[in-house]
C-alpha cells in the first residue's frame, strides 16, 4: 500500500533552514524560520519559564491526562491576556476557549468548529498570508478566497483594495486577519482600519477569525491586541487562534488556545462542547507541560512581571534591529528601506527578486525565503554589516 506514495518536496521554510545549518561558511546568516533569536543567535528560554519549570517539577504529582479543553487556569489566563482583563464580552460570559497544541492547533480547532457550523464555509485570507494557513484550515474542508493586502510597490497595506475585496464576504464567510506582526509582511492595520473592518463585518455579517501568534512582539502586549479587542467589543462573534510559542518561548511545548467570542453564554457553552469534541476527534487531549508553565507565568504576579519585562526587552530589541537595519542598508545601497522601520514583529519583505534572494544564498550564505521575507530577529551585532554589504552587492549585480 505504501508503495503508492511518492516522496514530497521539503517544506520550503524548514528546508532552507536545514540548508543553512549544513552550510560550512562561518559568516552564514539564517533569516529563515520565524523563531526569536537573541544577540548570540540562540532562541532562549524565558527566565520566568525556567523558574516556573523548576517549581512545576518539584510539585507535579501526576501525568494523568488533561481534559480535552486543557488546563482551566491556563484558559482563564489566556482569555484575559488576549481579550484584556476588562473585556465586556468576558464579563458577560460570552467567551469560551480551549487549550490547544500551539497556535496551529488553535487554528485547526477553530476551523473544525467553523466547519461544524457551516460545512465548506469560505475563509478569506490575505494576499500574502502565512502559507501554513491553507493546509491547516483547508484540510478540514473549508474553502478559500483571497483579499488583497500587501502592496509591494508601497511596502504597505493596500487598505482600499482589502476593503473592496472583503466587501464580497457575507454571512457564513470567515475573514482571517493577523492580529499583529503580519506574517510574512510585517505590515499591520492601524486602529482606524480595524474599526473599518468591524463596520464592514457589522454590515456584511461575516465572522472575523484572528490569528494572533506574536502578541507582545510588535509594540507591546496591550497595543498588539488592540485591533482584535476592538472587534470583540463591537461584534457578536469572533474566533481567535492564540499562540504561546513566540511570546512565552514555548515553541516545542506546543502551547496555544482557541478562543470563541459568541453572542450569548448559552452559545459559548454550545461552542465549547463542539470544540472539545473536535479536539477529541483530532488529538484527544492537549499536551500539558507548556500550558502548565504558561499558566504559572501568567497567573503568578512575580513571574508575570519577570516575563513581561523580558518580553518588552525582546520587543525593543526587534524594533532596534529594524532601525539599525534601515541605516546599514541605506549605507550599502541606494534604495529606501525605511519601510522596515514602519513594520512590526519578526518579519519583513526586503523587496528583492527571487533571483536576488537565491544569489544571496549562493554567493554570500545569507538565507532568506525566495520572497525575500526575513526574520528580523535573526539579525545581530555580529552579522548586520555582513548582511547589509551582501544585499548591497547583490543589488549592484555582484
Ligand atoms: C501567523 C502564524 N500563525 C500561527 C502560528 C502558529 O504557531 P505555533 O503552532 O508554533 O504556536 C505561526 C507560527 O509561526 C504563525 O507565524
Amino acid at each position: 500500500m505504501l508503495d503508492a506514495l511518492d516522496k514530497l518536496p521539503d517544506d520550503p521554510i524548514l528546508g532552507l533552514a536545514a540548508a543553512c545549518r549544513a552550510d560550512p561558511n562561518p559568516q552564514k546568516v539564517d533569516l529563515t524560520v520565524g523563531i526569536y533569536m537573541n544577540e548570540e543567535g540562540v532562541c532562549p528560554v524565558f527566565d520566568a519559564v525556567q523558574l516556573a519549570q523548576r517549581a512545576l517539577i518539584e510539585s507535579e504529582t501526576t501525568k494523568a491526562y488533561l481534559p480535552p479543553a486543557g488546563d482551566a487556569d491556563f484558559n482563564r489566563a489566556m482569555q484575559a491576556l488576549v481579550l484584556g482583563a476588562g473585556s465586556t464580552a468576558l464579563a458577560a460570559g460570552r467567551v469560551t476557549s480551549i487549550q490547544t497544541p500551539g497556535g496551529c492547533g488553535a487554528l485547526r480547532i477553530g476551523a473544525e468548529v467553523i466547519h461544524a457550523a457551516a460545512p465548506g464555509a469560505t475563509v478569506w485570507v490575505s494576499d500574502p498570508t502565512w502559507p501554513v494557513h491553507i493546509p491547516l484550515l483547508g484540510s478540514v474542508g473549508l474553502k478559500f478566497e483571497t483579499y488583497r493586502y500587501y502592496e509591494p510597490a508601497s511596502h504597505g497595506v493596500n487598505f482600499s483594495a482589502m476593503l473592496e475585496d472583503i466587501r464580497r464576504a457575507g454571512k457564513g464567510d470567515v475573514v482571517l486577519l493577523h492580529g499583529c506582526c503580519h506574517n510574512p509582511c510585517g505590515a499591520d492595520l492601524s486602529l482606524e482600519q480595524w474599526a473599518e473592518v468591524a463596520t464592514l463585518a457589522e454590515q456584511q455579517g461575516f465572522t472575523p477569525m484572528v490569528d494572533i501568534a506574536y502578541q507582545g512582539l510588535g509594540d507591546g502586549l496591550e497595543q498588539d491586541a488592540a485591533g482584535l479587542r476592538l472587534l470583540v467589543e463591537r461584534l457578536p462573534e469572533v474566533i481567535i487562534a492564540a499562540s504561546c510559542s513566540k511570546n512565552l518561548g514555548l515553541y516545542r511545548e506546543r502551547t496555544g488556545a482557541s478562543l470563541f467570542v459568541t453572542d450569548s453564554p448559552a452559545r459559548a457553552d454550545a461552542v465549547l462542547s463542539q470544540a472539545q469534541v473536535a479536539a477529541r476527534r483530532v488529538y484527544s487531549m492537549p499536551p500539558a507541560h507548556g500550558a502548565l508553565l504558561a499558566g504559572r507565568v501568567l497567573n503568578d504576579p512575580d513571574l508575570r512581571e519577570n516575563w513581561e519585562s523580558e518580553l518588552q526587552a525582546m520587543c525593543r530589541r526587534i524594533n532596534g534591529l529594524r532601525t539599525s537595519l534601515v541605516s546599514k542598508l541605506q549605507q550599502c545601497t541606494d534604495r529606501d528601506f525605511g519601510f522596515i522601520e514602519r513594520e512590526k514583529g519578526m518579519f519583513s519583505f526586503l523587496g528583492l527578486t527571487p533571483e536576488q534572494a537565491q544569489c544571496l544564498r549562493r554567493e554570500h550564505s545569507v538565507y532568506m525565503l525566495d520572497s525575500s521575507r526575513i526574520n528580523v530577529a535573526g539579525v545581530n551585532g555580529a552579522n548586520i554589516d555582513y548582511l547589509a554589504e551582501a544585499v548591497g552587492k547583490v543589488l549592484q549585480g555582484h
